[in-house]
This record gives structure tokens, C-alpha cells and sequence, in this order.
């Protein structure tokens, strides 16, 4: 009974000192809720992370602290700020937190994702000139060519008169666009693990989302490295890595160092030395993880809102048939872009109705810091509230309603949302994969949009439009939608 009573008070004196520390007022720190001892503010997050962190900045202001688990970690809603860390003073920001799922991703953090900051440059430095506008056009054969196969399926759905679910086609597509350009493969039906690899897509990114209990609760971490959805994530990404190691070992057989074939070709090349092959295999990986949930999501999204929004199409299409000069059916390529502005104002509408990385990817502060009047002690995490600025009546008026049109630049030419929504995030540790992402969903938005007509199922219910969080944003069912040929 002594022994129960004396742990019983040492619980209570640990609590009691926790929420203390937790609440203590650092000079110049953010304000914030209060946190309780333990899980600090994880009972704020609820089911949705993403509006509970959105509502809290409409209470606490562009800044605020709150505890996830043991973490310190600061929400930056306000644009200035996130200018200012993002961008001005990145090299204090410019790494991700260590902790236990994006280290299984990972492989100990290696890649480029989640990789540290020396080796981050070198890495970032490769892949970034691989992925440049320019480049972006010498593989955009392998995106037309991606394009024409899912309409053509897309079309089959349609003559077929089913119902159809984009969910498996629109995975297929957006990894067949990083397997080519990476290792030159493509999936194929016998190809087991990369066919599975698209239904672990969603679990893995789950995994590493904000504030799952592993990562942030670190008396927690035994537990739930034994737990089923943990062994399951680990058992998932050493089938990937053994996949991609093999890869790897094929590519280097057959490497011709005058024509690298593939962007791993140009990463053995420049690497020059086997040391690295855990560290290229691992950015491969990243590729293929960070390239097909995210694309994928975004399509998703902007079906739903097409079938919601029959007149928004319809301005669209007809935007495209002028592009073409009434050529109906014909492909459009990258080069009609500059005449759609309305099209382009739709798919910057969905990203910020939806922005499917609510939170971007976390960052810790290197050293301690100060910005714009705000103390970063070290080891701070940080998260950009993106979908908090993109769905907040403060940035964006009638933020609940798709209006495309509210993108169309101003008569001066500036249009100050272009700061608020940035859903590939800002700074030299942005999104690698932006320019290749913009040019795979405008190729595939306007291909749909230039062939069918979408509705929902009955042509006539609203399809709900309510999200999951996750590391990605997804919508909460699987999408039916109905298809109808635009081709009189
Ligand atoms: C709709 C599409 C996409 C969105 C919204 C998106 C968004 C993001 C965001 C918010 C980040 C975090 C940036 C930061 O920390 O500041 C990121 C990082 C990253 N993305 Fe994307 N992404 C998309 C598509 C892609 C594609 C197609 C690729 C494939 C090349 C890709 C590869 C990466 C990589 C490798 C990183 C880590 C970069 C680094 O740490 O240096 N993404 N992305």
C-alpha cells in the first residue's frame, strides 16, 4: 500500500511539475492555449487537425505555441511570418523533427524528405536540376504519354455506362509519372509490390501525420512500436526499400555514364561511390511516396468540385475550345496554358479550398532564434498552418464557396491570394516536385475537362465535400462519379 501511495505522489509532484513547465511564460514566445501535463494540447486536435489549428489561430493570432505531447511546437498562420521564417531566415529552419515514423520512412533519415541539412544541400542541389522548368519539358513525353492513358480508360468508364471510381487510375497514373522518370519502370499488373505500393500510399502517409501518438508522446514509444498499424507501416516500407534496392543494382549494371537514362542514373553518376546507395535509394522513395498521394488527392479534389459546379466546367470547357480554335477532342498540351486563365484560376481554386498538405512538412529550429520580435528557442517544431490561412474568412472571403474567379488578377496586376495560398510551401526547402506537379495537373484537368462532362452519380446530389486529415488531405468516401462524352 506504501508503495502504491509513494508512486501514486511522485505521479502527481511529475504532473504537477509538467504543467508547469508546459505553461511557464517564456519572454517573447507566443502565447497559446493552456496545456495540460503529459499530452499537453492533443486533446485540441481532435478528428480534424487542420480546423482545430485554423480556429485556434482565429483565437491566438498568426502565432501561437502549442505542446504536442512533449513538443514544443509553434502553428505560423500569419503570410509576413512565414515569410520571414520560410524564406529570410530558413537556414534556423531548414530541418524536419526526428522523430520515430519519418525515421522508419526514412531509413534514419536519409533521402532528401526528411534528411538533415549538410546532406540535404547536396542532395536537394541534384534532384532540384533535375526538376526544373526545363528539364520538366525534355520529360514531358512521359507525362502526355500518362495523360492519353487514363483518359482512354476514363473513356472505357464512360462507353460503359458504370459508375466510376478514379481511385485506383488516378494513383496508377500520377506513380507511373515518378517511376518513369525515375528509374524508366512502369507498373504493370505483375508487379506486385509496386501494385500494393499504391494502396500502402495512404497508410504510409497516415503514419506521419501531425501528432500521432509514437511520435510526440515519447513514454508512449515502446507501446506503439509493437502496435498493429506500426509494424504494419515499418513492413510496408522495407517491401518498398527492397524493391528500390533492386532497382538500384539493375540500374548500375547497366549504366552508361555518357547517357543516364533515368534521374537515378543522374544520382549514381554524381555520387560516384557505393556510400551512398542507401541515401539515393531513399530519394527514390521520396519520390515516389511524395509524388503520387499529393497528386492524386488534388485530382480527386478538383473532380468533386467539377461535379459539383456543372456551370464552372462548362466556362472552362468552353475557355479550352477557344484555346484550341474548336478543335473538340484534340489534346491539350502545356502550350495552351497561357490561354486558359480561367482553368488556371480553377486549379489554383482547388488547392486552396483543399490544400492536400494541410500542415506542409514539420520543421525544427536549429539554434535558438528570434524573428520579427518571436523567441524560437532550439528544437522548436514548427508547423504551417496552410490550410488555416487558405480557409480563413481573415485571408479569404467566402471561404467555404468554390469561386475560381476570385484568383483573376487585379488591375494592377497583383493579387495578394497568391501569398496566402501556397500549397508547395515557400523557401529554398519548398516543394522539389512543384514545377513537375503543375505541369502533371494541368495536362491531366484540362484533358478531363476537354472530353467528358463530370456529375455526380445521379446528376444531381452534391458530393460531400468533407476531408480526412492526414499527412495528405483526402475526401472521406471513395469517389463515384458519372462520366459523360463531351464529343458530339
Ligand atoms: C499537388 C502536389 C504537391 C503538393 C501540394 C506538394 C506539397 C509539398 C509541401 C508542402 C512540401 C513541404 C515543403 C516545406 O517543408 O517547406 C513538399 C515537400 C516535398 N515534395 Fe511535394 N507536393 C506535391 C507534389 C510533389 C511531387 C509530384 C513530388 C515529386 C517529385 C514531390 C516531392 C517532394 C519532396 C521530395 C519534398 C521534400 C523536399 C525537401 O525536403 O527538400 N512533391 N511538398
Amino acid at each position: 500500500m506504501n508503495i502504491l501511495l509513494t508512486l501514486f505522489f511522485i505521479l502527481l509532484v511529475w504532473l504537477i511539475i509538467d504543467f508547469i513547465n508546459k505553461n511557464k511564460k517564456k519572454n517573447n514566445e507566443p502565447n497559446g492555449p493552456w496545456a495540460l501535463p503529459l499530452i499537453g494540447n492533443l486533446h485540441l486536435l481532435g478528428n480534424s487537425p487542420q480546423i482545430s489549428l485554423r480556429d485556434l489561430s482565429i483565437k491566438y493570432g498568426g502565432i501561437y505555441k502549442i505542446w504536442l505531447g512533449d513538443h514544443p511546437t509553434f502553428v505560423v498562420t500569419d503570410p509576413n511570418l512565414i515569410k520571414s521564417i520560410w524564406i529570410k531566415n530558413n537556414s534556423n529552419f531548414i530541418n524536419r523533427p526526428h522523430n520515430k515514423s519519418f525515421s522508419i520512412f526514412s531509413n534514419n533519415f536519409k533521402g532528401i524528405s526528411f534528411v538533415d541539412k549538410d546532406e540535404w544541400k547536396v542532395t536537394r542541389r541534384l534532384v532540384s536540376h533535375a526538376f526544373t522548368k526545363t528539364k520538366i519539358k525534355i520529360i514531358s513525353n512521359v507525362l502526355d504519354k500518362q495523360t492519353k492513358k487514363i483518359i482512354e480508360e476514363m473513356d472505357k468508364f464512360e462507353k460503359s455506362n458504370s459508375t466510376y471510381y478514379i481511385y485506383k487510375d488516378i494513383r496508377t497514373f500520377s506513380m507511373n509519372i515518378m517511376l518513369d522518370i525515375v528509374y524508366s519502370k512502369e507498373i504493370k499488373p505483375q508487379d506486385i509490390v509496386l501494385s500494393k505500393c499504391i494502396d500502402n500510399c495512404h497508410c504510409i502517409t497516415n503514419a506521419m501525420a501531425a501528432g500521432n501518438i509514437g511520435d510526440v508522446l515519447s513514454i508512449f514509444s515502446p507501446i506503439s512500436n509493437l502496435s498493429k498499424s506500426n509494424t504494419q507501416f515499418k513492413k510496408q516500407m522495407d517491401e518498398i526499400r527492397s524493391y528500390v534496392n533492386n532497382l538500384y543494382d539493375d540500374l548500375k549494371q547497366t549504366l552508361n555514364p555518357e547517357n543516364p537514362r533515368n534521374l537515378f542514373d543522374q544520382m549514381i553518376i554524381a555520387s560516384d561511390n557505393n556510400d551512398y546507395k542507401d541515401s539515393i535509394v531513399q530519394a527514390g522513395i521520396d519520390f515516389l511516396i511524395a509524388g503520387t498521394d499529393t497528386v492524386s488527392n488534388t485530382t480527386e479534389w478538383f473532380l468533386i468540385y467539377m461535379a459539383n459546379n456543372p456551370e464552372i466546367q462548362d466556362k472552362a470547357f468552353n475557355e479550352l475550345m477557344n484555346a484550341v480554335e474548336n478543335n473538340q477532342g484534340q489534346y491539350i498540351t502545356i502550350n495552351e496554358k497561357s490561354k486558359t486563365p480561367y482553368l488556371n484560376c480553377i486549379i489554383k481554386e482547388v488547392m486552396r479550398i483543399r490544400p492536400v498538405v494541410p500542415l506542409g512538412l514539420p520543421r525544427e529550429t536549429l539554434v535558438d532564434t528570434t524573428v520579427d520580435g518571436y523567441f524560437f528557442p532550439k528544437g522548436t517544431r514548427l508547423l504551417q498552418n496552410v490550410y488555416g490561412m487558405c480557409n480563413n474568412e481573415s485571408f479569404v472571403s467566402d471561404h467555404n464557396e468554390f469561386k475560381p474567379e476570385r484568383f483573376l488578377l487585379s488591375g494592377d496586376g497583383v493579387n495578394n491570394l497568391d501569398k496566402i495560398v501556397i500549397p508547395f510551401s515557400v523557401g529554398p526547402r519548398n516543394c522539389v516536385g512543384e514545377p513537375l506537379a503543375s505541369h502533371e495537373i494541368y495536362l491531366l484537368f484540362s484533358n478531363i475537362l476537354m472530353n467528358f462532362k463530370v456529375r455526380p452519380i445521379d446528376g444531381i446530389t452534391t458530393i460531400d465535400t468533407t476531408e480526412v486529415f492526414g499527412l495528405t488531405l483526402y475526401p472521406k468516401d471513395p469517389l463515384p462519379i458519372k462520366l459523360t462524352s463531351r464529343k458530339q
